[in-house]
């Protein structure tokens, strides 16, 4: 068959005339083949999946209920652009009230986004010409990187390590770097290791940040996730409101990955140049959407119930693998667990935490997702299938049984 001529027309981002043509496999389908695989062979055994990042539940009835009685009226069907005042007010309510963040003001500070990663995307069209650096940490969500380079910028990448507390040192991008850096990307609580920052963090990042004249995007789709405390906006640091916008999220917080519903806030410049380039991008999301989770986020106790699943889950998954022999000590908020792999089980020799991962998958019918961008890792997420706490202790019994008696090597 003849080549269709669209082939030669594809851009040299996305591949350009070799695109769709590559034989390699990307973890995230190597993971999904290998499941695929394990069930076929063992079509009566459970696959315990570890390895999802989004909540094993729906919405809860409140917000489900809110979207039924909006989704009715009549002056919620347009277009929202980047309106949608409830939406604002009660983002600017939810920093002051669970975040602790003072005088957000929700017409010049607040604009929604259709999910952090939408805002992610949308981000790079306002700050990063051809060649400018974007500094981000690794391993992490890729998303504003990989746009960054499709305009033409560069992504300088920080390591992400138990060393430093899954913390970056920011002192070490080198001089001609820095010179070109415009924005520094951080994730907290992050994602793939879980890892909280502190408010000296914050501070050493907003002052590093003013020297050296970047922009921060915080990441923070996590943020409210937490087991301890409370959560920490990187906009409760003096003087950030000149240097940062956050990017929050009702995905992982209220349990609604699908309903595509977050906010962007801080730095009034950098929201409105978001909104500009947001404008060119997308016509905003449905009202009813959006009002519905102005009535959710009223409810932060939502959350907490919530992170407390997520915190008994972890219990119970740390007390597990440090049984077997893992160095897993519990994160402080998300629901990400990250531990460093074993080098071996048995006669068996890992060089990845690839190799683990599809191992764990093949034999024991247990996915996780492997990192291996600074030291080989494996992320288990507690977000598994379970109903209720006597099920998650099914589970991680489960887990337990199929694990138990084999001689991990680290
Ligand atoms: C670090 C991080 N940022 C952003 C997102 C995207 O979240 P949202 O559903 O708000 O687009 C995710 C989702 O997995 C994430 O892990």
């Amino acid at each position: 068959m003849t080549e269709s001529y669209i082939q030669q027309l594809f851009a040299e981002r996305i591949g350009g005339r070799q695109y769709g043509k590559s034989t390699a496999i990307y973890k995230f389908e190597k993971i999904k083949r290998a499941k695929r695989a394990a069930l076929a062979a063992r079509p009566h055994t459970e696959l315990i999946d570890l390895g999802v990042g989004e909540p094993d539940e729906m919405a809860l009835p409140l917000s489900v209920r809110a979207l039924c009685e909006e989704a009715q009226k009549p002056e919620n069907r347009g277009y929202a652009d980047n309106g949608g005042a409830d939406y604002k007010r009660a983002a600017a309510n939810w920093m002051l009230k669970v975040c602790g963040v003072p005088g957000i003001d929700p017409e010049t500070e607040v604009i929604h986004s259709i999910g952090s990663k939408a805002a992610l995307s949308i981000l790079p069209a306002a700050l990063i010409n051809p060649g400018d650096v974007a500094l981000m940490t690794v391993p992490g969500y890729p998303v504003f990187g990989t746009h960054t380079k499709w305009y033409g910028g560069e992504v300088f990448n920080l390591k992400l390590t138990e060393e430093n507390d899954f913390l970056p040192d920011l002192d070490s991008v080198p001089k001609d770097v820095l010179k070109r850096a415009k924005v520094v990307v951080l994730n907290y609580p992050n994602n793939p290791t879980g890892a909280s920052a502190t408010p000296e963090f914050f501070r050493y990042a907003v002052e590093f940040a003013l020297k050296n004249k970047l922009v921060i995007v915080s990441d923070a789709a996590y943020a409210a996730l937490v087991f301890e405390g409370k959560p920490l906006s990187i906009l409760s640091v003096p003087g950030a409101k000149e240097v940062a916008v956050e990017l929050h999220s009702m995905s992982k917080a209220f349990n609604m990955t699908g309903w595509r519903l977050g906010f962007v806030t801080g730095n009034p410049l950098l929201v409105k140049a978001y909104g500009d380039c947001k404008d060119n991008t997308d016509s905003g999301q449905f009202l009813a959407i959006q009002r519905a989770c102005a009535a959710t986020l009223d409810h932060p106790e939502i959350t907490q119930k919530i992170a407390a699943k997520y915190s008994r889950r972890m219990d119970l998954l740390v007390a597990l693998l440090r049984k077997l022999g893992f160095n897993a000590t519990k994160p402080k908020g998300s629901f990400f667990l990250y531990v460093r792999t074993p080098k071996a089980v048995g006669d068996t020799k890992f060089k990845t935490a690839e190799d683990v991962s599809q191992w764990l998958i093949t034999e024991k019918l247990i996915s996780t997702v492997p990192w291996d961008e600074a030291g080989p890792y494996l992320r288990f997420s507690v977000t598994f299938i379970a109903k209720g706490e006597s099920d998650e202790r099914r589970v991680v019994g489960e887990i337990e049984k199929r694990l138990a008696g084999l001689e991990f090597e680290f």
